[in-house]
């Protein structure tokens, strides 16, 4: 019997699905769960803008937000997000991200049927991140996707998925 669960998201498709696996597994144990999201700092700037175009977040964003997404392509080809020292805009642009992923979460998790939601975020390393909202939360079971937003032609599972299920202490159930 698990007493607290915690999804992490970074808003692709398979983490919806690890979204609506947590929420119905919360609702069958009549338990809390978490959304968790690490902010992507450091992403590949291809990763993001796929991302919030495909996600339609840069419509969301924009209707209730100032700001300029085509920072995201604008770039030249450098990559904005490995900067060290982000500019004040693109800190903005990956914090309100991230509130639309997790708010995005919050309502999946509801429709699938989860009653206590809250959620957690982060600024660190993506596993680490994962691995510390978990315990923040106090779960004892991550929800994680087999695959991210960085599919890129290989077969093996992501590197974030690999690190959190070999350094959890708790179980892991990792989606596909
Ligand atoms: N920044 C993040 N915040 C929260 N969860 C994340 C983040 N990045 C990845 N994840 C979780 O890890 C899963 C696998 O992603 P990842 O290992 O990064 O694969 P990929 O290499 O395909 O991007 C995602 O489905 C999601 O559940
Ligand atoms: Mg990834």
């Amino acid at each position: 019997m698990k007493t607290h669960i915690l999804v992490a998201t970074d808003g692709s498709d398979t983490a919806n699905k690890a979204i609506d696996l947590a929420a119905e597994l919360a609702a069958k144990f009549d338990v809390p769960l978490t959304i968790g999201h690490v902010l992507q700092f450091g992403r590949p700037s291809r990763e993001l803008a796929r991302m919030a175009e495909v996600e339609h977040i840069v419509e969301s964003v924009q209707k209730t937000q100032q700001v300029d997404f085509n920072i995201l392509s604008g770039s030249g080809g450098g990559d904005i997000f490995s900067s060290s020292r982000p500019s004040s805009d693109v800190v903005r642009m990956i914090t309100l991200m991230g509130d639309e992923i997790v708010t995005r979460g919050v309502d999946r998790a509801r429709a699938a049927g989860a009653g206590k939601v809250d959620t957690l975020t982060a600024d660190d390393d993506p596993a680490d991140g994962i691995l510390d909202m978990a315990e923040k939360a106090g779960a004892d079971m991550i929800v994680i996707g087999h695959r991210g937003l960085g599919r890129i032609r290989s077969l093996l599972a992501g590197s974030v998925a690999q690190k959190v299920n070999n350094n959890a202490e708790c179980t892991v159930v990792t989606v596909r």
